[in-house]
């Protein structure tokens, strides 16, 4: 998987023998980064656009369907490539669109969102979601490049840049505690101002952990730390039809996930607060309450890393170090949950 800037797009592009070009979009990447991605082309006439709406309710098997339709309506044969311009939902459901079109057709992932291009761009993970449970439809398939153009997050509302901050606090969190330290330094304001420093370094980070473990036997699990309790989250409020978005959910689920952690005397306490104050200067804490424990822990058990049923947790030893495969019990989890209402 090369990782390259947008502008090497023809030279990129002119060395993949290809018989039609396709472009994915949502509403807001036709509108906000298509025009740019068209100009850089030097064939821009020969681009077939396909778009779905966006959100992540439209994370779907049924927006899938109707891409799937389209591309047999023109004609995409093995030879076909799909460039997925957008955020993570583009880049998830577009992914696992090209990787089952015919057996499988090469895609190129543009991310225009701060998460497409710390995290969900690369990696190869695709799915869609079933219902509210999130990404239970999916694979692994790598896209042929990543080509990165920061600019576009000129565009992005707030909130977006928020969620993508989130992801980024992780990859300090798990891996980093100089970058936890530099970007816990920063304050909401600042961050449309991000550093590309940053996110390079975030992208290191994530590169080199799918290289030791790209299917996720074991390593890659660190990837996920906030996430078991982030998806639960972020699928309860999709059933709520709030917005609650990605990177916020696991920034949210990163904070409990925190706590679980110190319960068990593996993270000190003055960690745990750190990790609280600094999560909880940009996430507002969310309103949950005792009712929504069971419908969460329902969502946790769908988690892909679990086993008989018991939810397999990423835990951190400290700021910076994570250890996988913590089998936690119910009882464990809802304490955790309840120490968080009651922050
Ligand atoms: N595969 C992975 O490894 C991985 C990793 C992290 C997250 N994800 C997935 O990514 C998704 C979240 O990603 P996201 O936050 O990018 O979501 P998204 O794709 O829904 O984008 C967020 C919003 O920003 C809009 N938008 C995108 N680019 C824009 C731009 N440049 N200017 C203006 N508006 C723009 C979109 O239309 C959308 O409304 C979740 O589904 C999550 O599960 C996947």
């Amino acid at each position: 998987m090369k990782i390259k800037a947008l502008e090497t797009i023809n030279d990129s592009l002119n060395l993949l023998t290809f018989s039609k070009l396709f472009v994915l979009v949502d509403e807001n990447t036709k509108r906000f980064c298509l025009p740019k991605l068209l100009s850089d082309l030097s064939n821009p006439q020969e681009v077939i656009i396909l778009e779905i709406a966006s959100g992540e309710s439209n994370k779907t098997i049924h927006s899938c369907l109707e891409i799937w339709k389209k591309l047999s309506h023109y004609q995409a044969d093995r030879k076909s490539i799909l460039i997925n311009l957008g955020g993570g939902v583009i880049s998830d459901l577009g992914g696992f669109v090209a990787s089952s079109f015919k057996r499988g057709i090469r895609f190129i992932n543009i991310p225009s969102t701060l998460i497409g291009m710390v995290d969900a761009a690369f990696g190869g993970k695709t799915a869609v979601n079933l219902h509210a449970a999130k990404n239970q439809i999916g694979n692994f398939s790598k896209p042929e490049m990543v080509l990165i153009e920061k600019s576009f997050l000129e565009s992005l509302p707030e909130e977006h840049l928020l969620s993508g901050f989130g992801e980024m606090l992780k990859y300090g969190l798990i891996l980093d505690n100089d970058l936890w330290k530099q970007l816990g330094s920063l304050n909401r304001r600042e961050l449309d101002q991000i550093d590309s420093a940053h996110i390079h370094r975030c992208i290191e980070l994530k590169m080199s952990i799918v290289e030791q473990d790209y299917r996720e036997n074991g390593l890659r699990k660190i990837l996920n730390f906030g996430h078991t309790i982030g998806h639960a989250l972020e699928s309860l409020f999709l059933e709520k039809e709030k917005t609650l978005h990605h990177g916020e959910a696991v920034a949210h689920g990163m904070i409990i996930e925190s706590i679980i952690a110190s319960h068990k005397g593996l993270l000190k306490n003055n960690e745990l607060e750190e990790i609280s104050q600094v999560i909880l200067s940009f996430f507002p804490k969310l309103t949950i309450d005792t009712n929504h424990l069971l419908p969460l822990l329902n969502f946790m058990r769908q988690d892909k890393k679990n086993e008989n049923e018991v939810v397999n947790f990423t835990l951190l030893h400290s700021i910076g170090k994570a250890h996988i495969d913590y089998f936690i019990e119910k009882d464990e989890i809802f304490n955790a949950i309840d120490d968080y209402i009651h922050l």
